[in-house]
């Protein structure tokens, strides 16, 4: 009877609160619509119009008082965003505020780890945490638009925004811009701590060719809708309030003039109501492309594809109101773009609660926000390698020598994408080691490079006689932040300078020598990691990473950190990821490589499959690979039967155990693959993933749910096929159990 009653309360609830949401739907589109019937051409056509306000002047306030600007990107003092909303609301005709933008990407004030350091966590909610710690800082500001997450799958460690990506695997991507896009805009975006989030770069930017950026893209339609559209569908799913088209063209068409994707992908499939927003002149840059032949083109190939807002190029405000007096734009199309842009502003709540208080106290950097940088960027470092149990360092150990360019790069370590944060407040490894660690070890500082580029090796034998004198040598190396990020591609992916001569020279003291890298993408650190004996990926972790490093190399926190993006071995190996299709001839792991050809070998005796004579065919570390202090061992993988319906969901249990001497977390993955299709599929796919805590001696039964339409995929179509599928739970992309089961109709 009590349960009756609690349900039929839940039920009531519900659907007051479905009620209350659609009267509030209901609001708004009656307030868009009220205050559209009011708006002249030129003030619609001013909404649709971003502006940079960076040294906002005279000219640009005059601007809004006419009400010529929609949206105001790179302004972040309060003070100033107030007294700009003010002339917005209470001097131009109507009214309207402005929507405060900026690329918050991975921290406001307090940085976190760059995203492709955060998605080594394989933990969503670490990044939703992250995005709800920056909203909290950057909306006491004033913004209340961030552009992010970037959801570019990323295939190219030679593309600096790798950085900024989730990493190569679709399903991950997916997972984790869906938590930041919860952090960010909150539970409702009216919340003056909410910010609108951006799912950008829309479409396939992470594919650009040789990994050059704003190079252009060639993604067949089947790869675009399994492998780069589902973040962006979930994302809309998730009810992500704007979209950021992309500076690539695919396959011939910028997606900022491209109808099929912003309007027939975006609204009529996937029901987008939120705002579209071109990249930074993207819309002018079709001039450059050969798409448009000048600004007025541009504008009406964008306008006309369902382009809302125009970031800072002005080809809108230039000429909009001539398209339509020549009949070439409806006033319909502009209608639809203002109702998207009023839709959002209402949405944020920005007419009934324009202004910022400045007298709250500040959230930036308070223990809480640092607290939570530390625990991501101690979740975001991969051990890559442990040799003799290396880490953690011992309790014998009376003296560590402190080595490298990055030990204490209080900016570097902060990454690719901080405007705001402030290196002041960084705390680098040596500080936290110094810090934390100072009153158990001697600790010696020789940074001997001033930089990573740094070619200088004049410092080397002082930094050789103090590393002899020390138990344990730490080399930090790695990558300044400039060198990753937009526009910063780079063809060499080696570590820069007199780094490798470094290692090289401490690998011979005699002392071991514990690496670790901070670098904004995968980098071809073999040689490294072989002179190395322990090699931690530490990425550039942020205000934190200091104290996340210190506490891991002295074992206070246990690595738990998985690669979210293949490492190759060099450089002619990319593109080279683990979910590539499969081939007709794949490798067996038995290839002849180039040292062993044989004198005149016949053409074909080398084995005519996929790898390269000189690279063969594994690439340095796999997809999903990470150690712990700890080890663990899988068994008795179980599946709940061994065939299913489409809309079936498969469980599968396996046990893990911890087999080590430390508690330790361990990311268990799960892939399938698909044994034989209407279209030739990926080789596997990651379809779960979990986090799990295990003490030393103890064993977990772990669970998955996977329903089997999570098997579909585009094939003209989404399509669940019937047939027989193989399954594999372990550690990473290539070690695990197997099983097989099979999908009926
Ligand atoms: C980038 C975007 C960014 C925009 C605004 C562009 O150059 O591609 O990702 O949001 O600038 O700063």
């Amino acid at each position: 009877m009590r349960k009756l009653l609690f349900f039929l309360i839940g039920i009531v609830l519900l659907g007051t609160a479905a009620c209350s949401e659609s009267k509030e739907t209901n609001q708004i589109e009656d307030r868009v619509e009220s205050l559209l019937s009011r708006m002249t051409l030129e003030e619609k056509i001013g909404q649709m119009n971003q502006l940079n306000g960076r040294n906002p002047d005279e000219k640009l306030m005059s601007r809004i008082r006419n009400g010529e600007v929609g949206s105001l990107l790179n302004i972040e003092q309060p003070e100033l965003i107030n007294e700009i909303q003010r002339i917005a609301l209470e001097e131009s005709r109507l009214g309207i505020p402005l929507l405060i933008a900026r690329d918050v990407i991975h921290g406001y004030k307090t940085i976190f780890p760059i995203p492709l350091g955060q998605a080594a966590s394989f933990n969503p909610s670490i990044v939703g945490t992250g995005a709800r710690v920056a909203a909290r800082e950057a909306t006491q500001d004033g913004i209340r638009w961030t552009f992010a997450p970037m959801m570019d799958i990323s295939r190219d460690p030679r593309w600096g925004r790798i950085a900024e990506s989730f990493g190569e695997d679709t399903y991950l991507t997916t997972k984790l811009s869906s938590a930041m896009i919860r952090g960010f805009q909150g539970n409702d975006l009216k919340n003056p701590s909410s910010m609108a989030a951006c799912a950008k770069h829309f479409i396939g930017y992470g594919a650009v060719e040789g990994g050059k950026d704003y190079n252009s893209t060639y993604i067949p339609p089947r790869q675009l809708r399994n492998v780069y559209l589902p973040p962006f569908k979930a994302a809309v799913e998730e009810g992500v309030a704007t979209i950021m088209t992309s500076f690539n063209s695919n396959d011939g068409i910028p997606p900022s003039g491209d109808p099929w994707l912003l309007t027939g992908i975006l609204r009529d499939e996937w029901k987008f109501d939120g705002v579209v927003v071109s990249d930074w002149a993207s819309v002018k840059e079709m001039i450059a492309h050969g798409f448009a032949e000048n600004g007025k083109e541009a504008a009406l190939k964008a306008v006309n594809a369902g382009l809302d807002m125009e970031m800072v190029s002005e080809c809108y405000f230039t000429n909009i109101k001539d398209l339509i007096n020549e009949g070439k734009v409806s006033e319909k199309t502009i209608d639809d773009a203002v109702r998207n842009i009023l839709r959002l502003k209402l949405r944020l709540g920005l007419f009934d609660n324009p202004y910022i208080s400045e007298e709250d106290p500040r959230v930036a950097y308070s223990k809480e926000h640092l607290d939570a940088a530390k625990m991501a960027a101690e979740e975001s470092m991969v051990l890559l390698k442990n040799e003799d149990q290396t880490l953690p360092i011992s309790s014998v150990v009376k003296t560590i020598c402190v080595v490298g360019p990055l030990a204490d790069a209080p900016h570097d370590q902060m990454g690719t994408w901080v405007f705001d944060g402030e290196k002041e407040k960084t705390i680098t490894p040596l500080k936290a080691l110094r810090q934390l660690y100072g009153d158990k070890v001697n600790i010696i500082y020789e940074p001997t490079l001033k930089y990573s580029r740094d070619k200088d090796r004049s410092k080397f034998s002082k930094t050789l006689a103090a590393a002899r004198k020390s138990d344990v040598v730490i080399a930090f190396v790695g990558e300044e932040s400039i060198l990753s990020g937009e526009a910063h591609s780079l063809a060499d992916l080696n570590l820069r300078g007199a780094q490798l001569e470094l290692i090289s020279a401490l690998s011979e003291a005699g002392t071991p020598l514990v690496t670790v890298v901070m670098a904004g993408r995968p980098l071809t650190i073999g040689t490294e990691v072989e002179l190395s004996k322990s090699v931690i990926y530490a990425w550039h972790p942020g205000t934190m990473g200091g104290p996340a490093i210190a506490d891991i190399l002295f074992g206070k926190t246990v690595p738990s950190g998985k690669l979210p993006v293949t490492f190759p071995k060099m450089v002619g190996q990319i593109p080279v990821f683990y979910n590539h299709n499969s081939t007709g001839r794949p490798a067996r792991g038995t290839e002849v490589l180039i040292d062993d050809i044989p004198l005149e070998a016949r053409q074909s005796s080398l084995g005519n499959t996929s790898y390269y004579l000189d690279a063969g065919f594994d690439p340095l570390f796999h997809f999903g690979y990470g150690l712990s202090y700890t080890s663990f061992e899988y068994s008795d993988l179980n599946l709940s039967n061994s065939s299913f319906h489409p809309s079936d969901t498969l469980r599968v249990s396996v046990q893990l155990s911890n087999t080590g001497d430390f508690q330790g977390t361990e990311i268990v993955q799960l892939y399938t693959a698909d044994k034989s299709a209407s279209v030739v599929r990926p080789v596997k796919e990651l379809k779960g993933f979990q986090r799990v805590l295990v003490q030393p001696g103890e064993t977990k039964d772990v669970v998955f749910h996977l329903p089997m339409s999570e098997l579909s995929f585009w094939n003209d179509g989404d399509v669940v096929e019937a047939g027989e599928f193989s399954i594999m739970v372990g550690g990473n992309s290539q070690e695990g159990l197997f099983s097989d089961f099979s999908i009926i109709n």
